[in-house]
């Protein structure tokens, strides 16, 4: 997908804003025109108001958009300062938003799909197999979290009704104890996929992109990394190739072909 040609400032209202696991927040917010224009896997730069000294705006990824009522919703981690100050927004309460910024899953029609997601980086890989399955593949999805209060995103998987759900835990504490690639491997053995799709810690995404190259399947990774402008002007947002060289997370990314990064 190419870079969306309308990255604009829009205006958002807090729909709803809640706890939903673990210093987990689901926020649904209110913003028509970039509920239209945003496309799986693509984020947004969220402006939170009550600090002026916090500058840097807060990129987040989305799970759902919803065109007719004009609203996004997206699961976000409290880790520090900024997420905090979201968790605080209240109904009704506004700010600004960029986007849609960056490069999307591609979405193309084929054979079997895998997703695999490790903590917060379920809801862009649940938009990606809603997207998938939406193409009439069938979709396998595997969501892992440390434990089961930081799992996100069983039932929306599971309404997509195109293929296996797994759940994992690595404390055991819901679905398979163990870690999301010992999923894959067990998946991997049973049915023959042609595209595998992965957001979560590096760690993981490395792991996942292993497996599926040594598999000789295509694989697409979404990729995190501190933004401080997000327009491609600072660098800070760096991704190393393997090729050589560096691509920028903000403009590049933030999905990248897992057979091109320097893991
Ligand atoms: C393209 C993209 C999509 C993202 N989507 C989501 C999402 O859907 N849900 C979600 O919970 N989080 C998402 N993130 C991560 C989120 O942007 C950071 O957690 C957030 O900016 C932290 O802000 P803070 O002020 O609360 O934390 P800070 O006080 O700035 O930092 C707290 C901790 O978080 C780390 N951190 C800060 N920013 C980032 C970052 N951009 N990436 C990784 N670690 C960071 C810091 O190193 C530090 O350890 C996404 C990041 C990117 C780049
Ligand atoms: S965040 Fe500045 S170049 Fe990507």
């Amino acid at each position: 997908m190419q870079p969306s040609s309308k990255v604009h400032l829009y205006d958002f209202e807090v729909a709803s804003n809640d706890e939903v696991g673990e210093k987990i927040f689901r926020l649904v917010m209110r913003s028509p025109e970039l509920a239209r224009e945003l496309r799986p896997g693509q984020f947004m730069n969220l402006a939170v108001p009550g600090d002026a000294s916090h500058i840097v705006r807060i990129p987040l990824s989305f799970a759902s958009t919803d065109a007719e009522a004009g609203t996004i919703e997206i699961l976000y981690a409290v880790v520090g300062e900024g997420t905090r100050r979201l968790s605080e927004m209240h109904v009704g309460s506004t700010s600004t938003v960029v986007g849609p910024c960056g490069n999307g899953w591609k979405v193309v029609p084929g054979g079997r799909a895998l997703c695999v997601a490790g903590g917060i980086g379920a809801p862009p890989v649940v938009a990606a197999a809603r997207a998938l399955a939406n193409e009439g593949r069938e979709v396998d999805v595997v969501l892992g979290a440390q434990m089961a209060a930081k799992l996100w995103g069983e039932a929306d998987a599971r309404a997509l009704g195109a293929g296996e759900v797994v759940m994992t835990t690595d404390d055991g504490s819901y679905g398979m104890h163990g870690f999301t690639t010992q999923a894959m491997e067990a998946l991997l053995a049973r049915h023959e996929y042609d595209l595998v799709v992965t957001c979560g810690p590096a760690v993981m995404m490395a792991g996942v992109a292993r497996l599926a190259e040594g598999a000789g399947i295509a694989c697409q990774a979404s990729l995190e990394r501190m933004m401080t402008c997000g327009f491609g002007a600072c660098s800070t947002c760096n991704v190393a190739m393997r090729a050589g060289g560096y691509k920028s997370c903000c403009m590049d990314g933030p999905v990248f072909d897992a057979s091109e990064v320097a893991w």
